[in-house]
């Protein structure tokens, strides 16, 4: 599978944010209250980790073992530098590999967790290749789209479709998670501010800064455009959509 490069602009814009995808402590939290109850020594598995903030939150949840992936080095040496400063190098480790092709055993995680990040090799493609990594009875947590409303706007619509993406209904995703096997065990749609406080927020606050330097290269300058778009699509649209986190159990 040949997945998206992204260009280094990109991460020059991301790698300073709080988060690269919407999300919250809270809802980290929230949503691990769902999960069945997890053994003291889990091991678990982030996928898509970026700079780590939801593997923060689950290290401070569990004293269990976590392994968090990214296909970018430079997240993963964020991360590597906060486990260092937090002492926990003995159960949290970085490990830089590509999501579509993850190098561990099979049935070697009690919990694959991913937050905003499943898009990108798609939400069922995604179910199907990271389940055979969970042991029988094992979960997995992801994040994704999905349409809160029936019926969108068109230019939403369309907004979606130019980023190579559409939405489904929760209705849709939960034929998904049936299709690939795995029990449904809940659903928690992520509240607003966790698209605004540590996402969307900054990151116009940084494509505002970026554009003082690199406003008039033209392809710079349309990847700020279409970041700050993409905050305009949540401002005015909000109610059409967000993000859902699906709790999945291997039955
Ligand atoms: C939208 S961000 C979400 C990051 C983080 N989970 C969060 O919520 O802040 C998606 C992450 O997936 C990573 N990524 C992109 N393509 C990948 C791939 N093929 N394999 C592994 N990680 C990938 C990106 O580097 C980025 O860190």
């Amino acid at each position: 599978m040949s997945l998206p490069q992204l260009p280094p602009f990109f991460y020059q814009i991301f790698e300073s944010l709080p988060r690269q995808g919407p999300g919250c402590s809270e809802a980290t939290r929230k949503v691990w209250s769902l999960l069945p109850l997890m053994s003291p020594d889990a091991k678990i598995l982030d996928v898509g980790c970026g700079s780590g903030t939801q593997t923060r939150d689950l290290a401070a949840l569990t004293t269990g073992t976590i392994t968090a992936v990214d296909n970018h080095q430079p997240f993963l040496d964020i991360v590597d530098a906060w486990v260092r400063k937090a002492g926990v190098a003995d159960r949290v480790k970085t490990v830089c590999a590509s999501m579509d092709a993850l190098p561990f055993d099979k049935g070697s995680f009690d919990l694959i967790w991913s937050e905003g990040a499943i898009f990108i090799v798609g939400f069922e493609q995604g179910l199907n290749l990271w389940k055979p990594l969970l042991k029988k009875g094992g979960c997995m947590v992801v994040s994704d789209a999905d349409w809160f409303e029936p019926n969108p706007p068109k230019e939403l619509v369309s907004w979606w479709e130019s980023e190579g993406y559409l939405p489904v209904s929760e209705a849709e995703m939960k034929e998904r998670v049936k299709r690939a096997g795995l029990r449904l065990v809940a659903t928690c749609r992520l509240p607003e501010n966790g698209w605004w406080d540590n996402y969307l927020v900054p990151l116009v606050a940084r494509t505002t800064e970026l554009r003082k330097t690199h406003g008039k290269n033209p392809g710079d300058s349309a990847l700020l455009d279409s970041l700050e778009h993409e905050a305009d699509m949540y401002r005015k649209y909000k109610r059409w959509y967000g993000y859902t986190f699906f709790v999945m159990q291997n039955v």
